[in-house]
């Protein structure tokens, strides 16, 4: 295992292509269901050589935000206030991109959009699955409900994963590892490694809260793009129900998660913040790169914030 090479990795040797697609071929291997014979998972290197290159990205990311995570309050009611707020002021918030995407944007536009967005997904439900383990009570029972919602209440045609794979399906794209932007590939590989590692677990829930958080208003204004263009009400679905579900989420999240883990223990609060601004840096990287994408020499350097 190369640990001590591996540990000298520039964060521009992280936050890149090769970096990103190694991760999220590793992460598409070794999630899926195997046999013994498979036991190792992946052809991108030993299982161990690989959590060595997770550790070295989570620690980038950690990095990026650590400070302002350490400003975080740790009184429960004062922690949820700041932990809402993010919602307006936090990294990638109010971007430019999406009013754009509802306003002005080509099918052309939306439908790469959509293929970036849908390659990057990590599959909410799964990792709220992988996150529950072993979690206090009342935050158990609240990620049950979120996840039965995620399954459709027991309803195939109502789960969520399917739901987005539908709309990939009626704009006619197949997302691909090769073919996404790394950016995206690092959302989902961030959000992947705080699911799966136990020592990330109250990073995971900072960064799935801080999802139901954000999500409505973005969903809101990528559907009214995908009617402006024509896609029928079925085929947008998933957006328009994000519109207004994850509200709810959220507020249940806030009120039956976020809030009683802190006052359980205050000491939470620190990577509970850091895992909910690792989730909306990488989204930030994200936007950033969609702007330079989709507009070119016109992409602004920085978005211009919009009214709230
Ligand atoms: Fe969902
Ligand atoms: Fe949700």
């Amino acid at each position: 295992m190369s640990q001590n090479i591996s540990s000298e990795l520039s964060s521009e040797a992280v936050f890149c292509d090769a970096f990103q697609r190694r991760l999220a071929r590793w992460n598409r291997d070794r999630l899926a269901p195997a046999f013994p014979t498979e036991a190792a998972g992946s052809n991108e290197g030993l299982p161990a050589e690989m959590l060595v290159l997770e550790s070295i990205f989570l620690t980038a990311l950690r990095l990026d935000v650590a400070s302002a995570a350490m400003a975080a309050p740790t009184d429960a009611d004062a922690f949820v206030s700041w932990f809402d707020e993010l919602r307006v002021s936090g990294p990638g918030q109010q971007d430019t991109l999406f009013p754009w995407l509802a306003e002005q944007a080509s099918f052309d536009d939306l439908r790469w959009f959509f293929e970036q967005e849908a390659a990057g997904e990590a599959g909410f439900d799964d990792l709220v699955a992988m996150t529950q383990v072993k979690m206090p009570i009342r935050a158990k029972l609240e990620l049950a409900r979120n996840y039965w919602d995620e399954m459709g209440r027991g309803n195939a045609k109502g789960m969520h994963g399917p739901m987005l794979g539908l709309l990939g399906t009626a704009l006619g794209v197949s997302p691909t590892i090769d073919g996404t932007v790394w950016e995206s590939l690092a959302l989902a590989n961030a959000m992947t490694a705080m699911a799966t590692r136990r020592e990330f677990a109250w990073h995971s829930i900072g960064a799935l809260g801080v999802i139901e958080l954000t999500a409505p208003d973005r969903a809101r204004l990528v559907s009214d793009g995908l009617r402006r263009v024509g896609v029928s009400g079925k085929d947008r679905h998933y957006f328009d129900l994000h519109a207004v579900l994850d509200v709810k989420h959220s507020e249940a999240w806030n009120r039956e998660v976020i809030g009683p883990l802190v006052a359980d223990d205050p000491a939470r609060a620190r990577f509970i913040a850091e895992g909910a601004l690792i989730r909306l840096t990488c989204g930030e990287r994200c936007y950033d790169r969609y702007r330079q994408m989709l507009w070119g020499a016109a992409a602004p350097a920085k978005p211009v914030a919009q009214a709230a």
